[in-house]
């Protein structure tokens, strides 16, 4: 019987699926080293986004056949790696879509409420009614950067909510902005007219840093940036001192250059016009179902010799 070995938390559902083809080994949380140690015993690795799967893991991997990632990113595969080994590399493009797009929606009325902060000070016993005077979203302008599967879905909502709505996204047309209610714009033009800015892109070498201090330099003192995408596309040492210093409105954050986000990072000392959650875009009972069903069916016909949907 093949061997699938499982090595951050996945749903029961798809355990379920792979235990008919498979044995299935659940060992979440070792190192890099635990991991480059077991590999060679298995055929098949699934995981979320809290192991890296390096080059030496890969290369120790003389078995495996499929590498699932339980998720939309595999920024934590070393894929080139893979490919050169003849390991596919799978993952669930669609299955927490809503989930990260609600979240994201959430973040950006929390932001705009201080919900988070009011929420704290009730439970300290306060009722401080002052400090926490919002802003509505209605009206305002939302600029949307990537408009594809989260993209799409965040502007309909925010349509919905009687925002106005810019995107930018190199690869979408004007017919399919459009239909979703978005004026399609370049960069710099967002930037300075957006009062709420969300990011929906992949971090590549283009989107790195992309929100560095110069491009916080264009945007109105009072806009609000939302990242529940990856980490690295906001410079988060710029970002911190263009709060500290009053010259943008608020960021609430999900995803960070490293995460863990390190104790001494700057974005920990900010007030309430920052909102931090731990990478939770995915976090719901739905979306985990769906991304761990997607995931264990692919990984169950490779094991059966089936074809693959490769990422
Ligand atoms: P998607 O592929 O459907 O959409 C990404 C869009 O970004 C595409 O339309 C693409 O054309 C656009 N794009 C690519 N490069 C660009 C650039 N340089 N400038 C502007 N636009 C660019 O992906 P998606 O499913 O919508 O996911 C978006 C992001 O959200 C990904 O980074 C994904 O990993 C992340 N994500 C995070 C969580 C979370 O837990 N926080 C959950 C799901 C997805
Ligand atoms: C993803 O890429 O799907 C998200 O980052 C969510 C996750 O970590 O699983």
């Amino acid at each position: 019987m093949p061997k699938v070995l499982v090595s951050d938390p996945i749903d029961q559902a798809g355990l379920d699926i792979l235990s008919q083809v498979a044995q299935v080994d659940v060992k979440t949380g070792l190192s890099n080293e635990e991991l480059v140690q077991i590999i060679p015993e298995y055929d098949a690795l699934m995981i979320r986004s809290g192991t890296r799967v390096t080059q030496e893991i890969i290369e120790a991997g003389n078995q495996l056949k499929i590498i699932g990632r339980a998720g939309v990113g595999v920024d934590n595969v070393d894929v080139p790696s893979a490919t050169r080994k003849g390991i596919v590399v799978v993952n669930s493009p669609e299955g927490n879509t809503i989930a990260a797009a609600e979240h994201a929606l959430a973040m950006m009325l929390s932001l705009s409420r201080y919900i988070p902060d009011a929420n704290h000070s009730v439970k300290n016993g306060t009722w401080d009614r002052k400090s926490y005077v919002g802003a509505e979203v209605y009206k305002k302008t939302l600029g949307i950067v990537g408009l594809g599967k989260i993209g799409s879905h965040v502007a309909a909502a925010a349509k919905a909510m009687g925002m106005k709505l810019l995107a930018y996204d190199p690869f979408i047309s004007i017919e399919r902005a459009d239909h979703l209610g978005c004026r399609l714009v370049d960069m710099d033009l967002l930037f300075r007219e957006s009062d709420y800015i969300t990011l929906h892109i992949p971090k590549t070498p283009e989107t790195a840093n992309l929100i560095n201090a110069e491009a916080l330099a264009k945007m109105k003192p009072t806009v609000r940036i939302i990242n529940c995408a990856r980490g690295g596309i906001i410079d988060e040492a710029a970002l911190a001192e263009a709060l500290k210093e009053g010259r943008i409105g608020g960021a609430a954050l999900d995803v960070y250059e490293n995460e863990p986000l390190e104790a001494d990072s700057p974005l920990r000392s900010l007030g309430k016009q920052a909102i931090l959650t731990p990478h939770l875009g995915a976090s719901t009972a739905e979306a985990q179902i769906n991304v761990a069903i997607d995931v264990a069916e692919q990984i169950r016909d490779v094991l059966l010799g089936l074809p693959a949907r490769s990422a």
